[in-house]
């Protein structure tokens, strides 16, 4: 069966304003499935996409849909799909922007979807749409950063508590990131203890999630806070969330005992404020303290024996772990209530015409919460 047209908010060129329009309906091919969209979660990364896609994704094909996260009900599964039916409640990872698959059809933010079966996982009867839109981006790029082995390369995680006392701590630093959330849960389910960084406001949000240990950044001596935290552990590597933050996170990680490694998901310098249009003085600003921020924290790393690496979440599902990641840890950790769908979702509108308010109220910052948009239930089929 051919699935009728639907609508997108299309990014008909770079730096333009997201339109709502018709989209042609797209089968889901092979390992692939269709999902009527519920939810719509806003990651910094699309912002950054339609303002900077020239110099973030140049091999975007426009017109492109935006978009990383959504939660549905499968409409129609692909050949060689046997995970999915349809009618099944699903978390995904939209693909669409990425360079492997450069189509407008698999992006979220559009009534209907195409996602990579890979890349999706069941979700409780319980656990709302909205709720589960907040995952998909946050846990794979936590999952890359943590596990692959370019990045931290820590043990993976289980579904089975640890029964012994963990031996080495991971510092997640922007714990109360979406990533961070997800970081946590990730690391404390491989068997770490986990030092949190984020405002003292989060520090019980983050013990909730697993952390052992919380420091308020904002302490001009959290670094030794961090060593204290440690305690007689090792460092088992550093996670770093937030824009600015690494050059913090390359000092405690060249002066703790143990790994010195730096995964690194976030800029020295902000992009998410880059303007649509006059540009160039935005550019000329802010384009030479990027280079030079990327330059002092190679120099400051090499100083230090300190490893760093620069996180793209999404290209977890690419590794043979991790493309296993959806099937075999989230959807089990969903069901049994061991892995928490957080941070909390905020509802910012319904209908893709609130989507570019979202983003303006991602872009304008939030704590420990995830921007969502939800989508009417009633399509037709
Ligand atoms: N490379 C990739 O593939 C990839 C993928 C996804 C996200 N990211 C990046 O990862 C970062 C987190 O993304 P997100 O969507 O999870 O962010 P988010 O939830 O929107 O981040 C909001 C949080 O940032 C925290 N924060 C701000 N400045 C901080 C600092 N200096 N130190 C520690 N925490 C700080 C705030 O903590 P408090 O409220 O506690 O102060 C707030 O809770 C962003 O920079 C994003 O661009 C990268």
């Amino acid at each position: 069966m051919t699935p009728a047209p639907h609508h997108a908010a299309w990014l008909r060129a770079t730096r333009q304003s997201l339109a709502v329009g018709e989209a042609a309906p797209t089968p889901p091919g092979p390992g692939e499935i269709l999902v009527r969209n519920r939810a719509i979660a806003i990651n910094p990364f699309d912002g950054i996409v339609q303002s900077l896609g020239g110099l973030v994704t140049p091999w975007l094909r426009y017109p492109a849909v935006l978009g990383s996260d959504l939660a549905g009900e499968v409409l129609a599964v692909g050949p060689a799909v046997s995970r999915f039916a349809p009618g099944d409640r699903v978390v995904g990872l939209a693909l669409g922007v990425e360079k492997a698959a450069n189509r407008g059809a698999e992006g979220a933010f559009q009534e209907r979807v195409v996602l990579r079966e890979a890349c999706a996982a069941h979700i409780p009867q319980d656990l709302a749409f909205e709720q589960a839109a907040v995952l998909p981006l946050a846990f794979a790029t936590a999952a890359c950063g943590l596990f692959l082995p370019r990045h931290l390369g820590l043990r993976h995680p289980s579904l089975v508590a640890a029964t012994q006392a963990p031996e080495e701590a991971v510092l997640v630093w922007g714990a109360s990131t979406s990533v961070g959330c997800c970081a946590i849960q990730l690391a404390a389910a491989a068997g770490y203890a986990v030092i949190a960084t984020c405002s003292e406001h989060q520090f019980e949000h983050a013990r909730r999630l697993g952390a052992s240990a919380c420091v308020d950044y904002h302490d001009p001596a959290a670094p030794e806070r961090i060593g204290e935290a440690l305690g007689r552990r090792k460092l088992a590597g550093v996670l770093c969330l937030a824009v600015g933050a690494a050059g913090a996170c390359i000092d405690v990680a060249a002066r703790c005992p143990g790994s010195r490694r730096v995964a690194m998901a976030s800029t020295p310098v902000s992009l998410v404020d880059a303007p649509l249009d006059r540009q160039l003085g935005w550019k000329l600003r802010r384009l030479p303290r990027l280079a030079l921020g990327f330059a002092s924290l190679s120099l400051r790393a090499r100083r230090g024996g300190v490893g760093t690496s620069a996180i793209w979440g999404s290209s977890v599902v690419h590794d043979p772990w991790g493309s296993r990641l959806f099937q075999d840890f989230l959807e089990p950790a969903l069901a049994s209530g061991s892995f928490q769908p957080a941070p909390q979702a905020l509802v910012a509108g319904h209908g893709l015409e609130a989507i570019p308010a979202a983003m303006e109220l991602l872009r304008r910052g939030v704590s420990a919460r995830k921007v969502v948009v939800a989508l009417p239930g009633a399509l037709p089929a």
